[in-house]
């Protein structure tokens, strides 16, 4: 077997899902690959040069023990405190000879995300649910339409008949076929497929924004979070402002009342969403304050006509999952009462 060259090596440890990290024998961090940078959330360049310990505090014992016995060792489902939550990784960490033979010099330490690989299970089966569940609504709103066109018709042929007193009765079943009329329309989703064109996130979060502010006033505090250096994307405007919308107004109504919404953005580096790993994604993120998923609705929340509000339709989040599926991407959440997060993640690029 031939000998790799370091500039294939290198690209090789760049490409890989596995977070590598290298330190020194001061602790110090010397190499952070793509996979590591997404896993800690802090860049290379933020973490080269500095002790491992500001990123992972209470890791430097069992570093000092490898170094010192030159033992490697694997640690599963480690707790990697991150700010505002913990991770949970499986760790393996190697020491590497000096050249003298006699004693470890550096560690190589490999950090595989277990969240993540459970996450990712998790949402090929919600995405297939979800698909298939929307396939019998669009069925069914396609079936009733017709029918409903025709009795909104007779109704109208009937008025011209009918003194003024049996008008107000088929004017009701006209008003009645024009809001089931609407409630199909949203039930069967967006109508056409994106039509794609360079846009910026912040610019669609801005929008929301603006239209959420008009229609709930000063009591709900919007704060924003942008990662200002994020390339465009490629994507249908109008369709993701009405799946950022969909997400902002369940956000205003769980807070129920004053509280704080946060826009933020990120890019995530060599993310799989469904079968396809993209070299870089945005993640947008809708965080509330608010009272969190009601427990209940915890597995089926993305389905249609699942609603935890009396005056709710349950439309909101399918509609929002179809529009991010037709990107290529996909949302999920996090919910505790205090803190509910809804992830938008979207493809830069789209690899085949
Ligand atoms: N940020 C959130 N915090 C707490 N619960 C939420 C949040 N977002 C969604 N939910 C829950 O998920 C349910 C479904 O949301 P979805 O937007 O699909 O429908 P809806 O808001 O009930 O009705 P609509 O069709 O008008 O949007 C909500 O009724 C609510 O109980
Ligand atoms: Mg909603």
């Amino acid at each position: 077997m031939g000998i790799v060259p370091v500039s294939v090596s290198s690209q090789i440890i760049e490409n890989l899902t596995t977070g590598v990290v290298t330190i020194d024998r001061a602790l110090v961090v010397c190499l952070v690959n793509p996979a590591a940078e997404t896993i800690f959330e802090f860049s290379a360049k933020q973490m080269v040069g500095q002790p491992i310990a500001r990123f992972w505090p209470d890791i430097g014992l069992l570093l000092e023990q490898a170094l010192a016995g030159g033992q490697s060792f694997t640690r599963r489902d480690a707790r990697l405190p991150l700010v505002g939550r913990d991770a949970c990784v499986d760790l393996t960490v190697t020491p590497l000879m000096g050249r003298a033979g006699d004693r470890a010099d550096s560690l190589v330490l490999e950090i595989h995300a277990v969240d993540r690989l459970r996450r990712l299970a998790h949402d090929e089966e919600i995405v297939d649910h979800h698909q298939a569940q929307r396939l019998v609504v669009q069925g069914l709103a396609h079936e009733i339409k017709n029918p409903l066109g025709g009795l909104r018709g007779a109704a109208q042929l009937l008025e011209r008949q009918l003194g003024a007193t049996e008008r107000e009765y088929t004017r009701i079943i006209m008003r009645e076929a024009d809001r089931l009329q609407a409630l199909v329309d949203r039930l069967s989703g967006p109508a056409r497929l994106p039509r794609k064109t360079a846009v910026n996130i912040h610019q669609i979060f801005e929008h929301v924004r603006s239209l959420m502010l008009a229609e709930v006033g000063p009591a709900v505090h919007f704060r924003r979070d942008y990662d200002p250096s994020l390339p465009e994307l490629n994507a249908d405007p109008d369709q993701l402002v009405q799946a950022v919308l969909n997400l902002v107004r369940n956000s205003v109504e769980a807070l129920r009342g004053p509280g704080t919404i946060w826009l933020r953005s990120r890019v995530e580096r060599q993310f799989t969403i469904g079968q396809r790993r993209h070299r870089q994604v945005l993640r947008a993120e809708i965080e509330d304050t608010g009272r969190g998923v009601p427990p209940a609705l915890r597995e089926t929340l993305f389905y249609p006509m699942v609603t935890g509000r009396p005056e709710g339709t349950g439309l909101g989040l399918s509609i929002a999952q179809d529009i991010v599926r037709r990107h290529d991407g996909l949302i999920e959440y996090q919910s505790e009462p205090g803190r509910t997060v809804f992830r938008l993640f979207l493809p830069f690029e789209v690899k085949t």
